[in-house]
């Protein structure tokens, strides 16, 4: 019998991309995927590490794996986590064989057949991609990793510390993976980095050019990236929005807080005045853009007033999605230094209003597309309901029509018939 495998994924979608790629090279290398981790050969957790609860939950999750594995079963602990604790998994985990950063973990397809433990979690740059093998299927909507790391040191953050200094894909690898995937069926194409609109490989090829490229293939019709550093937003990509119809008019821009003062103890490096500029100009380009955005609450020193400053922003931006966040205290980050950390449940009462506000202004956009007609791509059979079809629109909304798998990978016109916070109800035109 083949050995299986399973993947558990935590975190970002640049994390759901490396576990993709994962299970494609073992794949690749003979073993199976497993339906359960309680029988599998190999259980291996990619984690994320960007709040304290997202890293607890790993130690959690390893708990119950441990109860229920064969003894044979191998463990690997890959990602975020694994570079922000290092050894210290083996110490509170001693079970996990494996222990590799979110740039090591191809080290995995070489050690998996020797009977030791291995831990790497130093940084590697890109040098993962080129030990991958091509993905052998993709669905219509695909995934494509640009770049690593982050070089921006928000005060908050520790992606730096786990994901390490930022560093590009060269352009022609980038492109190569690209038109693989259109060949494969790929209709949308998704590039992804934690800066992805500074993209820039050692030719001087940026994320424009990657867009320009990308846009020539005929049978891709949709292009989008996440996530984009607001001043990182040049002229020229912001054109893009203008002439470039295959890239959809949906931007993922994250704000996190409204007010200057915050965001300058955050190290965002922008006024809430230059981002509303930044938007403008956006909408100028096509005023079919629409915004998602992420948000800190509590952030040290955060006033009441520097937190109406952010349902303030919130207001004037009008985000159609989001996610918001109580702030967490990393380490290594500058803000874990600071004084004045914000007691829990003013900052819980701070998320509560700021999600309501949220929530009714993704409402109300929502309810304005009702009678309107548009056009979605078909991603997927419901997953907890077999019989509908969860379709995306071009504003990254969620479109539920009555099941018909001949229409999954397409992109079609509906006419929207009902709307709440979170999704849309269409029927054919
Ligand atoms: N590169 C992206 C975001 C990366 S992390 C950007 O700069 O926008 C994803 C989100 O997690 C962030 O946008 C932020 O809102 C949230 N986040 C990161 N560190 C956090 C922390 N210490 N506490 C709470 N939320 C955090
Ligand atoms: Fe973290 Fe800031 Fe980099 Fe985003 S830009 S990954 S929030 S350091
Ligand atoms: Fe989490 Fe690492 Fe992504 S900390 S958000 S998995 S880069």
């Amino acid at each position: 019998m083949t050995k299986q495998f399973y993947i558990y994924t935590f975190g970002c979608q640049m994390n759901v991309y490396d576990s993709d790629r994962l299970r494609d090279a073992l794949i690749h290398n003979g073993w199976t995927l497993s339906s359960t981790p309680d029988t599998a050969d190999l259980v291996v957790l990619n984690t994320c590490s960007v709040r304290e609860k997202a890293t607890d939950k790993v130690f959690s999750e390893l708990g119950r794996i441990k109860k229920k594995k064969k003894d044979t079963t191998k463990i690997a602990v890959i990602g975020c986590v694994a570079k922000e604790s290092g050894k210290e998994i083996y110490r509170r985990a001693p079970y996990v064989d494996y222990v590799y950063g979110p740039q090591a973990w191809h080290l995995l397809l070489h050690n998996l057949a020797k009977d030791f433990r291995d831990i790497d979690v130093d940084t590697h740059g890109v040098d993962k991609f080129d030990e991958l093998p091509m993905a052998t299927d993709t669905a219509a909507a695909a995934f494509v990793s640009i770049q690593e790391g982050c070089n921006h040191f928000c005060t908050y953050c520790i992606v730096p510390f786990t994901r390490g200094r930022e560093v590009s894909r060269p352009f022609d690898k980038v492109m190569d993976e690209v038109r693989h995937l259109v060949k494969l069926g790929a209709i949308e194409i998704n590039f992804l980095g934690q800066n992805v609109n500074n993209y820039q490989d050692d030719n001087g090829k940026n994320l424009a050019d990657l867009v320009r490229e990308t846009a020539k293939l005929d049978n891709v019709q949709r292009i989008r990236f996440t996530t984009s550093y607001p001043t990182c937003l040049t002229d020229e990509l912001i054109d893009l929005y203008r002439t470039e119809p295959k890239l959809i008019p949906f931007i993922y821009l994250p704000i996190q807080a409204g007010g200057d003062k915050t965001l300058k103890r955050m190290n965002r490096r922008y006024t809430r005045d230059q981002y509303f500029a930044i938007i403008d100009k956006l909408k100028a380009a096509n005023p079919n853009i629409q915004v998602s955005s992420d948000f800190i609450v509590g952030f040290p020193g955060e006033s009441d007033a520097d937190f109406e400053d952010t349902l303030d922003a919130v207001r004037r931006v009008r985000p159609i999605q989001s996610f918001s966040f109580k702030y967490s205290k990393r380490p290594h980050t500058g803000a874990a230094l600071l004084p004045d950390q914000i007691d829990p449940d003013v900052a819980q009462d701070r998320l509560e209003k700021l999600q309501t506000l949220l929530k009714d202004i993704q409402r109300e956009f929502n309810e304005s597309c009702v009678g309107q007609k548009i056009k979605v791509l078909v991603e997927h059979v419901g997953r907890d309901n077999p019989n509908i079809i969860i379709c995306r629109s071009e504003n990254m909304q969620t479109v539920v029509l009555p099941k018909d798998e001949s229409l999954i990978g397409k992109i079609i016109e509906v006419e929207i018939t009902k709307a709440n916070t979170t999704t849309l109800k269409g029927q054919l035109c």
